[in-house]
């Protein structure tokens, strides 16, 4: 169906895809596979017409394409379910796919053609729900629908499971298989290695932009994948358990918290207590708690009782994020884009965003050039790094303080279905595994 040869982008000197071979064929899903920073985006934003490629050419059935943009793409029959969703907020749902079509459909044959699609694949959206008030699942579905009322011969996904829970994420196989069925060929970026034997008929691994092998996933374990695409041997990551200390990071005590939007759920009476050398999971199906849960941790929600969050032994359920920070505590909320960092700002300027108060890149109430020039060579622009670099930003910048961040608040993507209110506790489990990819420890792909 599609057919790259020699396909090669270059930014300046850096090449982010190398000559790279791909064959994509109909009833096939074919898995991209790289770590980060390898050149999937960028792979298949050239052939979604985002991007011209510098060198190298494409096939579509047999022909030589040259896309002059996504809706060209889209007219051949290219579909594509971005890694960082292009949604306005304050509009609904119909109102989104209705952008994000080409013709010239009535608002009102759309919002019924949504319907019917959705149903059809089992994709289920409430057309007329604001996107704001949905989850990061439920916003997946509108970008996958919105896909497929275009009824696409291919369809690229990337990291389409990254915002997904265990349970979406077989939902949204059951839809891969079937469009399989339709005869459509799909092309399907993902880490998780399991998921990639489970699904996939073929893989193409990409290195440092260069394409190492195309193989057949079911045949590799997920060790020798993970071989291929860092390039050596990857050895087991064992839990540091020796540093644990006795004195607790983080004490919540009885914490309770009205919801301040009509959406909300409201937190009643959560206790843990969590020590340094421990990592305690949150457990429960999102949309009961979790995001309010983080908000009154992280002090984007302010308690009446200060004594209900306690960080480093001091009361802190009325300190502000920064005074919060200040105390050694640091927050990596679940949204990357927007919420976690400023993509079109400097890494450098993003970390002073958050770490003005506690680092030493704010003196006096100037900023220490020096010392933001330091993360800035270092580091590259968040605007211009893949996905998963951005989400350890404010991590980074506690390190880079020279002294370890005490406490840390990491917020998961997950289902937030804000209409089960059911209220399940805080459930403390110790992380002694790596789920995503079986057999073997995932190294971290980060570069804070
Ligand atoms: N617009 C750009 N300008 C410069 N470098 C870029 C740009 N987009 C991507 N890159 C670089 O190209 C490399 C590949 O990026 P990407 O395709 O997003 O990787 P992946 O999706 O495999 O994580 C990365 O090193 C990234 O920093
Ligand atoms: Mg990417």
């Amino acid at each position: 169906m599609l057919r790259t040869v020699g396909l090669t982008k270059r930014y300046g000197d850096f090449l982010a895809n190398d000559s790279i071979d791909i064959e994509i064929r109909p009833r096939q899903i074919h898995a991209l596979l790289g770590e980060n920073g390898a050149g999937k985006s960028t792979l298949v934003k050239t052939i979604y017409g985002l991007i011209q490629p510098s060198e190298g050419e494409m096939l579509w059935q047999g022909e030589r394409m040259v896309l002059s943009g996504p809706s060209e793409a889209r007219s051949r029959g290219i579909g594509m379910v971005f890694q960082h969703f292009s949604l306005f907020d304050n509009l609904t749902v119909a109102e989104n796919v209705a952008l994000g079509l080409d013709g010239k459909e009535a608002f009102k044959d759309i919002s019924a053609r949504l319907e019917q699609v959705s149903k059809v694949y089992g994709l289920p959206l409430d057309p007329k729900r604001e996107v704001w008030q949905l989850s990061v699942g439920e916003r997946q579905r509108i970008e996958i629908v919105r896909a497929l009322m275009q009824d696409p011969k291919f369809l690229i996904l990337d990291e389409p499971t990254a915002v997904l829970t265990p349970q979406e994420a077989d939902q949204l196989f059951i839809v891969l298989d079937r469009l399989k069925a339709e005869g459509r060929a799909i092309l399907y970026i993902s880490h998780k290695l399991e998921e990639v034997k489970r699904l996939c008929d073929t893989a193409t691994i990409l290195r440092g932009g260069k394409k190492i092998s195309t193989c057949n996933p079911k045949l590799e374990t997920a060790a020798s994948l993970a071989r291929m695409m860092v390039g050596t041997e990857i050895r087991e990551v064992k839990a540091a358990t020796e540093r644990k200390t006795t004195v607790p990071r983080l004490v919540v005590n009885d914490l309770s918290l009205e919801p301040d939007n009509p959406h909300g759920v409201r937190l009643a009476h959560i206790s843990l207590e969590l020590k340094g050398g421990e990592i305690l999971g949150i457990a429960g199906v999102a949309g009961n708690g979790q995001d309010e849960l983080f908000a009154a941790l992280s002090g984007e929600r302010l308690s009446q009782d200060p004594g209900t969050v306690v960080i480093e032994g001091i009361a802190a359920g009325h300190l502000s994020i920064t005074q919060r920070r200040k105390l050694g505590a640091a927050f990596v909320p679940e949204e990357r884009l927007g919420h976690g960092t400023a993509p079109r700002m400097r890494l450098s300027e993003n970390a002073l965003l958050t770490g003005h108060a506690a680092s030493g890149m704010v003196r006096h109430g100037f900023i220490n050039t020096a010392a933001t020039a330091e993360v800035r060579r270092r580091s590259r622009d968040p605007s211009k790094s893949s996905g998963a670099r951005r989400q350890p930003a404010d991590l980074g910048r506690r390190r880079r303080r020279g002294r370890g961040h005490q406490a840390g608040v990491a917020r998961s993507r997950g289902r937030r279905r804000r209409r089960a209110r059911h209220q399940s506790g805080p459930r403390r489990a110790r992380r002694n595994h790596r789920p995503d990819c079986g057999d073997v420890s995932w190294p971290s792909f980060t570069a804070a």
